[in-house]
């Protein structure tokens, strides 16, 4: 029930790969653990599997790219329309490898979240990304690793941090067993993090 401490989140999805934070809400929104509607997603990948996901999931789906629009500022400017026309209130970037364009920046600033898998600011800015930022925990002997989620800006991985947890890095541990237990936590991590911004617990702005 909608009251003055819950608003129910209309939640566009960035994804370009395989789309498994988009899956997690997408389920946690059906099953009524999360007061949302993913009412749109968006890939710049034609073939991701986030796309395959979302549609067999039955979201409406949209791969927007330099392919379909060469032009920067029309790309930003689709995107923008389809965010407005879906009723979009949140933007939640999951493994989304590309910059967001001025207009939608400027119009949903604030509202815009990003997932990283590291404890930022470590091991985050352009180039780290999926495996390696697992490769260069390891490689530099970090104990402990993590999950960040903040607030979009201009530049990759800066902006507020919302919120982070911390997740033990094991002397046993390959980029490959890092990369699916930080996983796994982002999945979880995600979901619980907008329950608090559609309970009012956290504030974005
Ligand atoms: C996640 O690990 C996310 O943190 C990372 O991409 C993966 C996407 O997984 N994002 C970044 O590294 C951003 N710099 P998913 O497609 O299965 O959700």
């Amino acid at each position: 029930m909608e009251s003055e401490n819950t608003k129910k989140l209309q939640i566009a999805i960035f994804a370009s790969h395989t789309g498994t934070n988009m899956q997690a809400i997408i389920d946690a929104c059906r099953r009524g653990d999360l007061n949302g509607d993913v009412c749109a997603v968006i890939s710049n990948n034609s073939n991701s599997q986030a796309l395959e996901k979302a549609r067999t999931s039955g979201v409406r789906a949209y791969h927007l790219s330099n392919k379909t629009h060469p032009e920067e500022d029309e790309l930003d400017e689709a995107i923008y329309k389809v965010l407005t026309e879906s009723g979009t209130n949140i933007v939640v970037l999951a493994g989304y490898m590309k910059k967001i364009g001025p207009k939608v920046l400027k119009h949903y600033k604030g509202r815009i979240l990003n997932i990283h898998p590291s404890l930022l600011p470590k091991y985050g800015g352009k180039g780290m990304y999926g495996s390696n930022v697992h490769r260069a925990v390891i490689d530099a002997g970090e104990k402990i690793t993590g999950v960040t989620i903040h607030l979009v800006e201009e530049e990759y991985d800066t902006g507020k941090i919302i919120r982070q947890c911390e997740i033990e890095v094991l002397e046993s541990d390959t980029i490959d067993t890092l990369s699916k237990r930080v996983l796994e936590k982002e999945n979880s991590f995600y979901v619980e993090t907008l329950k608090l911004i559609s309970e009012n617990e956290i504030k974005l702005q």
